[in-house]
C-alpha cells in the first residue's frame, strides 16, 4: 500500500467536484461485482459508507431492500443522490448527510455495508471499518492508481488483504481493469 497524506480532502472539495454535471459513473463495472456480492433482497438490510451522488444507491434500491443508508460528507452529492434515486426511496430508505465516523451509523440495524472508492479518501480508514458491528458482511472496493484525493492506493490484492485482514475476514477478491495500468479491487467479506 502506499500512502499519500497531503491528498486529504474535506467535503466542499466533493461539493465542487459533485457540482459539476456527474451524469454516469466510470464504477458501473465495480458495481456490478459489488452487487454480485451483495446478492439484495427483501431481507438485506444495507449501510452504504459515502454513497456519492447514488449511483450504486439506486441499483440496491432498485432491488427492493428492506432497509437503506446512505451516507455522505458532501451534501452536493446527497442531494443528487435523492434526485437520482427518487424512483425507488420507499419507507426504510434514507440518504444521509454527515461523515462516515458519525457513531449513530455503526448502531444501525443493518446486515450488510457497502462502500465503493471511499475509504482511500479517509485518513482513518481502518478505524472506520472497526466501528462496524462483528458479523456484518462488507462489500467494499479499493484503487490501485493515486489521485489528487486518494490518501493511499494498492498495488495489489494482497496489499488490499494485508491492510485490512485484521478487521475482516476476506472472502472474495478481484479486480477490475479501468484504463491503462489502473484496476480496482472490489472484495467482500465479513468484520471479524
Ligand atoms: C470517489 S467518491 C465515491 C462515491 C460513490 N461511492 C461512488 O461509487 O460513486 C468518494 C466519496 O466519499 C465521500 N467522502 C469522503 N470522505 C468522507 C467522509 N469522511 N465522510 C463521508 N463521506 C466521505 C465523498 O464526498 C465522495 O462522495
Amino acid at each position: 500500500m502506499i500512502r499519500c497524506d497531503k491528498n486529504y480532502r474535506e467535503a466542499d472539495y466533493y461539493n465542487k467536484k459533485f457540482s459539476r454535471p456527474y451524469k454516469h459513473s466510470v464504477y458501473d463495472r465495480v458495481y456490478k461485482v459489488i452487487l454480485s456480492y451483495l446478492n439484495p433482497s427483501v431481507d438485506t438490510k444495507v449501510v452504504e459508507l459515502g454513497c456519492g451522488c447514488g449511483f450504486l444507491a439506486r441499483k440496491i434500491l432498485s432491488q427492493g431492500v428492506g432497509f437503506y443508508c446512505g451516507v455522505d460528507f458532501s451534501q452536493v452529492a446527497i442531494q443528487k443522490a435523492k434526485e437520482q434515486c427518487k424512483k425507488f426511496l420507499g419507507d426504510h430508505h434514507y440518504l444521509v448527510n454527515c461523515r462516515v465516523e458519525e457513531a449513530f451509523i455503526y448502531q444501525l440495524d443493518s446486515t450488510d455495508f457497502v462502500s465503493t472508492e471511499v475509504l482511500e479518501h479517509l485518513r482513518d480508514d481502518v478505524k472506520v471499518m472497526s466501528m462496524i458491528r462483528k458479523g456484518t458482511r462488507v462489500h467494499i472496493s479499493v484503487p490501485s492508481f493515486l489521485s489528487d484525493d486518494h490518501v493511499r492506493y494498492f498495488k495489489s490484492e494482497d496489499s488490499v488483504v494485508n491492510r485490512y485482514k485484521k478487521v475482516i475476514r476476506f472472502d472474495k477478491i478481484t479486480r477490475v481493469k479501468m484504463s491503462g495500468r489502473n484496476y480496482i479491487f472490489p472484495f467482500s467479506g465479513v468484520r471479524i
